[in-house]
């Protein structure tokens, strides 16, 4: 079988060792010659190189391991980029969050306010490093899941049309294990129908492969508990305050019992009662910054100091098996369904076509093929058409440079109250985005 030869953009990651564990994990079934870690901040990244590189050579003494700041050395004679960049890290992700806060708006990693600073910071470390990538290896592929993967996704299909740039999210796969659990059933056994925007979206069917669906069952749970289940299997999403986000879904499902809701929507249809249970002196990146980061780091300190890994403490991320699913599609032509952000093209009827929507796709070794969902109901269509156009004004704020622009995309969040509190926001992030963002006129 052939072997491939594997970079992961944004090696310094708190995911990185866990992702590294993974692909092990599944090495048979998706086999690698090289591994090389990249990063453009070399002191971070060498902390989980050095541990990797202790626990490679114990567990996989045959795989050809690096770590570098070096594009050229990372980038050439890749089959697979696996990207997940954070522009900024997380001190940026602490301002995104509390600026927002301060004028009584939501602050969050990927939504709202802090979402779309976030994305003026993502588009140019994705194009830096696309722009790597297809230098040296046209004929490489990345799987991208570094946030905000919506507006990201739009930047790629502005101005990456043709690079071949796969954006996926796990949030879907995460929930849908959730539900797995709900009734019973083992997650591979599934298959859905979902519509919407990356962290913004509905089921609208799970079926096992008999076809029997269970919306009614989950529906019923989910009504009564939301997504929290009292299975302890995932190694992300358990923190107490991961827990509220599971819980919420019974508030959203109220909305709209029809279809079971993505639980980022909580942002956009609970502002008020999010801002009102934030801390606005402590908020996630904190909880991350003391919790995954302090453990993933120590654990890699800890590796380096006894010169083995073994009982070394990195844990496999096996709900991020989606990732090696994507890149054997991709690979072997094996046409998995997976859900996936894509240019809309009329897989939601009633949708624009230039969009970025996350629906089921079949995918082969050309990438995927969007599954039509049909027509949506205008409820639903009105709340993404609002916020798929706050992500293409974000794009375009960038590309144009325009104040203007990024004014208005603001103010179109469904976060915001008004143009004043919008105007405000934007002051402050201008401010502390300042050697991150283009400057804006
Ligand atoms: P992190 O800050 O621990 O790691 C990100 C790394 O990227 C850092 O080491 C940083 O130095 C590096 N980096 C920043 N800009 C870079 C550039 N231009 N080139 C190369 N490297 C660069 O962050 P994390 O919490 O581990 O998350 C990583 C990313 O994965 C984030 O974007 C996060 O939102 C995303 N994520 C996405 C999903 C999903 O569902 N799509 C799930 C989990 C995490
Ligand atoms: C989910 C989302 C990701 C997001 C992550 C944040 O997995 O799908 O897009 O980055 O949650 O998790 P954290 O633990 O960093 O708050
Ligand atoms: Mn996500």
């Amino acid at each position: 079988m052939k072997k491939f030869s594997v970079v992961i953009a944004g090696g310094g990651s708190t995911f990185t060792p866990g992702i590294v564990m993974m692909m092990l994990d599944n090495i048979d079934r998706f086999p690698m010659r090289e591994l090389v870690l990249y990063d453009n901040d070399g002191d971070r990244q060498a902390v989980l190189g050095e541990a990797l590189e202790i626990l490679l050579k114990e567990q996989a003494p045959d795989l050809k391991f690096s770590y570098t700041t070096d594009p050229e050395e990372a980038f050439t004679d890749k089959d697979f980029c696996m990207a997940h960049i954070r522009v900024g890290k997380y001190e940026m992700r602490e301002k995104d969050e509390k600026i927002p806060l301060r004028h009584g708006v939501i602050g969050q990693e990927t939504c709202g306010p802090g979402g779309i600073a976030y994305g003026m910071r993502s588009i140019t470390g994705m194009l830096e490093i696309i722009d790597h990538m297809e230098t040296y290896s046209p004929d490489c592929w990345m799987l991208n899941y570094s946030n905000p993967a919506a507006i990201v996704a739009e930047a790629c299909r502005v101005l990456r049309p043709n690079s071949k740039v796969l954006n996926i999210c796990d949030m879907p796969v995460g929930t849908l294990r959730r539900m797995s659990q709900i009734i019973g059933k083992d997650p591979q056994d599934l298959e859905v129908r979902y519509f919407g925007l990356n962290h913004f979206g509905w089921w609208t069917s799970v079926k096992d492969k008999e076809g029997h669906e269970y919306l009614d069952q989950i529906r019923d749970y989910v009504a009564e508990n939301g997504y929290l289940t009292q299975v302890e299997v995932d190694t992300q999403h358990m923190d107490q305050s991961w827990q509220e986000t599971h819980k919420k879904a019974k508030d959203l499902l109220a909305v709209n019992p029809r279809y079971l809701p993505n639980t980022y929507l909580k942002y956009y249809l609970y502002p008020d009662y999010e801002v009102a249970h934030s801390d606005r002196n402590y908020t996630r990146a904190n909880e991350v910054m003391n919790g995954r980061e302090k453990e993933v780091f120590s654990a890699a300190r800890n590796i380096i100091e006894k010169g083995t890994a073994v009982d070394g403490g990195f844990h496999i991320d096996s709900h991020a098996s989606f990732i090696v699913d994507l890149a054997r599609a991709i690979a072997f032509n094996t046409h998995e369904r997976m859900l996936m952000i894509v240019e809309n093209n009329g897989a939601i009827a009633n949708f624009p076509d230039d969009a970025m929507v996350e629906v089921p796709c079949i995918v082969g070794n050309d990438g995927p093929e969007p599954l039509a969902q049909g027509k949506i109901p205008a409820f639903e269509q009105a709340l993404m058409f609002q916020q798929v156009t706050v992500e293409k004004l974000v794009v375009e704020a960038y590309v144009e440079q325009s104040y203007q622009k990024l004014w208005q995309a603001l103010t179109l969040s469904k976060t915001i109250p008004s143009a004043k509190v919008a105007k405000d926001i934007l002051d402050d992030l201008i401010e502390d985005n300042k050697d991150y963002w283009p400057e804006l006129h």
